[in-house]
């Protein structure tokens, strides 16, 4: 296996390595070593079915089944379809997910997510030049940046994030297909409180763990300096420098960190621009620092 680290600060290609056949122990402490230090991982060049894509994820903690689960692999609810295609009665064949702003995935839940495993079937291209790119940002280094003021008022505090936040504001844009949440789906994801600094389970360095996407407010704070400070987070976690753009290939694997950054997915093509991913939500169920040691 070979890793080749971006000059971006995050992101690195690893190749050498067939993900269809199982991992052994030592390439899977390496691939999760690597995930740690550069966040996003790209396996370029790969060919995984559903149980693949399903067996690979599950090496690194149990698989999610969304709460709106509403396109997933034939037998496999954990494997989730992202599309923007149609089958042949005009029925969508995914749920899209471009277009949601910054956000970590599952922050709204009080067991979070370690990393998404995504495998790249169709990607759309304009003029040669990929479109519907997934954009990331660096949430160790936005840490390590904090005035130690600011580090001092977030440590200990908790916010809390809710799946509606979201969800709410994809439903309304145009074109959506999302219904509003059932009683149940809502029961099933109340708000949680999430602390707004992590010790990062497999580098063991403090993250900055809050993202716009779902965080509302900063528990037991003023309101209006609960605004205040999760702006500043908002715009600090912004800035150019922790910022990545990974532009799709076919067999494409990428799997990110989605303690350590922040990921948006562009929504920049459009329905007649066929675009179809395959992909599963690792949570951080298990024991990283000794797996990683
Ligand atoms: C995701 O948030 O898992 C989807 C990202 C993408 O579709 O690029």
């Amino acid at each position: 296996m070979q890793i080749t680290p971006n000059n971006a600060g995050l992101g690195a290609r690893v190749e050498g390595i067939d993900l269809a056949r199982p991992l052994s122990p030592e390439d899977f402490r390496t691939v999760l070593r690597a995930l740690g230090q550069y966040g996003v991982l790209c396996f370029p060049g790969q060919d995984l079915d559903a149980a693949a894509v399903s067996a690979f994820g599950a090496r690194f903690g149990e698989l999610e089944v969304n709460v709106a689960n509403l396109f997933h692999a034939p037998g496999h609810p954990e494997v989730m379809h992202l599309s923007n295609m149609k089958d042949a009665a005009g029925k969508p064949i995914g749920l899209s997910d471009a277009g949601q702003g910054w956000h970590t995935d599952m922050s709204y839940s009080k067991e979070i997510a370690l990393a998404n495993v995504l495998h790249a079937k169709r990607v759309p291209r304009r003029n040669g030049k990929a479109v519907g790119c997934t954009q990331f940002r660096n949430m160790h280094a936005a840490y390590d940046d904090l005035p130690a003021e600011v580090k001092q008022r977030i440590e200990g505090r908790s916010a809390i994030h809710d799946f509606a936040k979201f969800w709410d504001m994809m439903r309304i844009r145009p074109g959506s297909i999302r219904g509003p949440l059932t009683p149940e789906q809502r029961a099933k994801k109340p708000p949680v409180p999430q602390p707004m600094v992590r010790v990062h389970p497999i580098t063991g360095r403090k993250v900055l763990y809050c993202n716009s996407g779902y965080a509302m407010f900063v528990e037991g704070m003023d309101r209006a300096e609960s605004d205040a400070l999760l702006d500043y987070l908002f715009r600090h976690q912004a800035q150019e420098k922790y910022f990545y753009e990974h532009e799709w290939n076919e067999g494409d694997v990428l799997m990110w960190d989605n303690i350590g950054t922040l990921h948006n997915a562009v929504a920049d093509y459009g329905p007649d621009e066929p675009r179809f991913i395959l992909r599963v939500q690792v949570m951080a169920s298990l024991d990283y620092a000794a797996l990683a040691a």
